[in-house]
């Protein structure tokens, strides 16, 4: 029996198209590294989730849709890593990419997956050409500038980083491209569809802040204190722990709030309050009421 999940199957389809006998088998082993096994998946699954909420009429688009978002993501993660950005040693508890591979495919390997995103999508694309354009435009927006994950690095290299900017732009971006995506590969209009990515992104980087100070290695399996040490902004630095503990939840509380109206508002609801139940360390979560 197969018993990898849709999610791991469509990406493991989305690299075929990546290998081939005559190309340089680096790449695409340092590819399939930086996409498996996954971490939380947090991103495919929420955009999954909106499109089921949405009555999901083409379940294969929405499979692209997710597919496109997580590859984007860990082509963020590979780039991310790099001597130049974090100089990161490991990754979801093994050896980064670049350490596994080295720089030059590390950086290639980021380029393709970025390149994978869009053409597995403009593929799965072909028969909802309705849809594609809304959806090509989704990734595209929030990979790039001004407001993507590239000018999310790129705040890093600025004097003054405007915390709020930096972290839409780092993490919100794709989380808002994961529920607008979602809704769109379902035929819904995507604009009402944003901010509740937008403010699950915001909570999820707080998160992230918050394990960078009272999380370990071990755990993690990526290095901590790091934020600290490059001099990154940070909720933590910013508003203090319980400041940033509040935060996050008022975030959570919002993002709900904003779900659309939709005929799986239900579900969803219940899908995103467990999710945001697994955010925090377990000694920082306040129990359910
Ligand atoms: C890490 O993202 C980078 C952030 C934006 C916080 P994840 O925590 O989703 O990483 P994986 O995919 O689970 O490893
Ligand atoms: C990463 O942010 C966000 C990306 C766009 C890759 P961080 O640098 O805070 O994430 P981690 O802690 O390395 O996963
Ligand atoms: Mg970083
Ligand atoms: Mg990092």
């Amino acid at each position: 029996m197969d018993s990898m999940s849709p999610i791991e199957r469509s990406l493991g389809q989305a690299l075929r198209l990546a290998h081939a006998a005559d190309g340089p088998p680096s790449l695409a082993a340092a590819m399939r590294y930086a996409v498996f096994p996954g971490g939380a998946r947090i991103r495919p699954r929420l955009c999954l989730a909106v499109a089921r909420a949405c009555a999901d009429d083409r379940p294969g688009l929405s499979a692209a849709m997710a597919v496109a978002i997580e590859l984007m993501h860990c082509a963020s993660l590979v780039h991310d890593d790099l001597p130049c950005f974090d100089d990161a040693p490991t990754r979801r508890g093994r050896a980064s990419v670049h350490k596994a591979f080295g720089e030059p495919i590390a950086v290639l390997a980021g380029d393709a997956l970025i390149v994978l995103a869009f053409q597995f999508l403009a593929d799965a694309g072909r028969g909802a050409p309705a849809r594609l354009p809304a959806m090509i435009g989704i990734v595209a927006r929030a990979a790039g500038a001004p407001h993507g994950i590239t000018a999310g690095q790129a705040w890093e290299s600025e004097k003054d980083i405007a915390l709020a900017a930096y972290q839409r732009a780092k993490t919100g971006a794709l989380f808002a491209a994961a529920t607008a995506g979602g809704a769109c590969a379902a035929g819904h209009a995507e604009r009402s569809w944003h901010p509740l990515g937008e403010r699950i992104g915001e909570a999820y980087q707080i998160a992230d802040d918050i394990r960078d100070v009272v999380s370990n290695e071990r755990d993690l399996g990526k290095p901590v204190g790091r934020d600290a040490s490059l001099g990154r902004p940070n909720a933590v630095a910013s508003f203090g722990l319980r400041g940033a503990v509040a935060r996050l939840e008022d975030l959570v509380a919002s993002a709900i709030a904003a779900i659309p109206p939709c005929p799986g508002a239900l579900e969803l609801r219940a899908h995103i309050t467990a999710e945001a139940s697994r955010l925090l360390p377990r000694e920082l979560a306040r129990p359910a009421a």
